[in-house]
């Protein structure tokens, strides 16, 4: 696509000329989706995955069909190295991304980690360019800047052939300086030029004369494709993406969920969904496929990150969230059931939505469970399945439907329970207005079984004490949720916890979650689970020093 037919599109999606009169004969070059969920999104508070929750997420992306995925920050801990080298290694259709500081040292981390995906392999290097960063961060002149990061794209150029360049807080750079690193970035070897809204501060058409005046200064700009990043600290991430994307940007990057570090990274699926449900507000034409996402993957991709994660889904978030196509009203209902487009402007099934089956019971057997999880896109091995199995089979006892989602909360503990980790055997509680609260927990780890009984305020804050007892953790509780994960009263409670442990300011707060039919033993589940992520976020910070 020419730049002045790039102009002519902006102009008349801007000002909403109808869009028989926009030129699209030439505009097939699809957006490429980046996504960064196991990294910027595990940068969120309290959402570090281990290497097998990354896994899986990894494998559902490929299945979802994104073109990029950024698996780490391979330099920042061998747990993130390991993490990019194995998922470099398993995933056989997307291209893996590692992200490096534009030092000797992280790109060649990066290049490692990427090697097994071989010339899938792309090398992700950052330096910062605006003002604010240049004088307080990096304390270093433009020419040092630009010095630096044509140093680092030859370094990882040298290494592998798929180079991005990211000039961070781009959108707070002067433009004129901005052309110029991007132009000697693109000469070093860059095919991508990332230019993100780092703080999340810019607005659409801000983003767009950036971009414009990129595209119209810099010489070798037909060399690389333009990709923009942004974070959502006015809600505009996805506005911005999408603005970004009619000035001639070619690659989106942004996290399932929208999940990320502050308010997060733009939501993939809302991208995605927005423009294939309006392509020609965007400058494709009316019809044409704008990207290679498999969107019938989109709810399971959700439900996978949001698991694994341990970060739920607001109900009333766009695509993904329960209530995305629920109509309560009755003149809603109405409309619908005469024909669905009065009031959904996507068919949920587009988006994966309705493809439920007969919810699961205590006859199903392991085979049944297994076809369910596979449906549901997880690829758990045979002990996992089998996890998950003793676990369903316990629930399956005590509610008469096991439904998809109760089946995915119930995975989460699966995927949780690595070497030096806890498990939980048993729990029993006493509580009442006349009963002093108390609390028996039975643990098991690495073969041992483990027992102990604590008092509390309450039935809860006794399982907890009784947790640390045993696994010596001191946790303080910063933030807790309990929902139902289906319908009916004896659905599956499930528990959100957010644990701070230690006093050191500098540690965040773990997340974990949990679920079963009594929102205690759930509670106790998320606790543990915090636990025991706290564990391996220890044992890898142990293996850094
Ligand atoms: O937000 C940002 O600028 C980033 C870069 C590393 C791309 O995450
Ligand atoms: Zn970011």
């Amino acid at each position: 696509m020419s730049h002045n037919q790039l102009d002519f599109v902006r102009h008349f999606c801007i000002v909403g000329i109808p869009k028989t009169t926009i030129e699209t004969s030439s505009m097939s070059d699809k957006v490429l989706f980046f996504d960064t969920t196991l990294r910027d999104g595990e940068q969120c508070p309290g959402a570090s995955m281990n290497l097998r929750q990354k896994l899986e997420v990894a494998r559902q992306l490929e299945k979802l069909g994104v073109d990029i995925i950024e698996a780490g920050f391979p330099c920042i801990s061998d747990g993130d190295f390991e993490a990019v080298f194995t998922i470099a290694n398993t995933v056989k259709k997307c291209r893996i991304a590692g992200l490096a500081r534009c030092v000797e040292n992280d790109i060649r981390r990066a290049a490692a980690a990427v090697a097994p995906a071989g010339d899938r392999g792309r090398i992700h290097t950052f330096l910062a360019t605006s003002p604010l960063h240049r004088e307080f961060k990096l304390k270093k002149s433009k020419e040092e800047i630009i010095e630096m990061a044509v140093a680092g794209v030859k370094l990882a150029k040298s290494l592998v052939n798929d180079v991005e360049f990211s000039a961070e807080d781009a959108s707070r750079t002067e433009h004129d300086y901005l052309a110029q690193v991007v132009e000697a970035v693109i000469d070093a070897g860059a095919t991508t030029v990332n230019l993100p809204d780092t703080v999340g501060f810019t607005t659409p058409q801000e983003y767009i004369a950036m971009i414009d005046y990129v595209v119209k200064h810099v010489k070798n700009i037909d060399k690389a494709v333009i990709s923009v990043h942004c974070h959502n600290d006015i809600g505009l991430a996805v506005a911005n993406s999408l603005a970004a994307v009619t000035a001639g940007a070619r690659q989106v990057e942004g996290t399932i969920n929208g999940i990320g570090e502050r308010a997060g990274n733009a939501a993939i699926e809302e991208v995605a969904m927005a423009l294939s449900t309006r392509p020609e507000a965007f400058g494709f034409a009316a019809g044409e496929k704008p990207h290679n996402l498999e969107t019938r993957e989109i709810v399971k991709t959700s439900r996978v990150v949001a698991s694994m994660s341990g970060l739920s889904v607001q109900r009333s978030k766009a695509i993904v969230g329960e209530n995305a196509f629920a109509h309560s009203s009755g003149i809603h209902q109405h409309g619908i059931l005469a024909k669905r487009e009065t009031y959904e402007v996507i068919d949920p099934a587009e988006v994966g939505w309705g493809e439920t089956e007969l919810p699961l019971t205590k006859h199903s057997g392991r085979a049944a469970v297994k076809a369910r999880l596979e449906k549901l896109g997880y690829n758990l091995s045979d002990s996992e399945i089998t996890h998950v199995f003793e676990r369903f089979k316990k629930v399956g006892d005590s509610k008469k439907f096991v439904y998809d989602d109760d089946l995915a909360s119930l995975v989460n503990d699966s995927l949780d329970t690595c070497d030096g980790t806890w498990k939980m055997v048993d729990i029993q509680f006493v509580a009442g207005s006349a009963a002093r609260p108390t609390a028996t927990v039975q643990l098991e780890k690495d073969g041992k079984m483990y027992t102990d009984c604590a008092i509390g305020n309450g039935p809860v804050n006794a399982c907890f004490k009784a947790i640390d007892r045993i696994t010596k953790s001191k946790g303080e509780l910063v933030d807790y949720n309990v929902r139902a994960t289906s319908i009916g009263q004896d659905a599956l409670g499930e528990v959100t916890v957010k644990v701070q442990f230690g006093n050191c300011e500098c540690s965040k707060p773990v997340s974990g979650k949990g679920a079963a039919t009594d929102v205690i033993e759930a509670s106790a589940r998320a606790y543990l689970n915090a636990v025991n992520r706290n564990i391996s976020l220890a044992a890898l910070a142990a293996a850094q020093a």
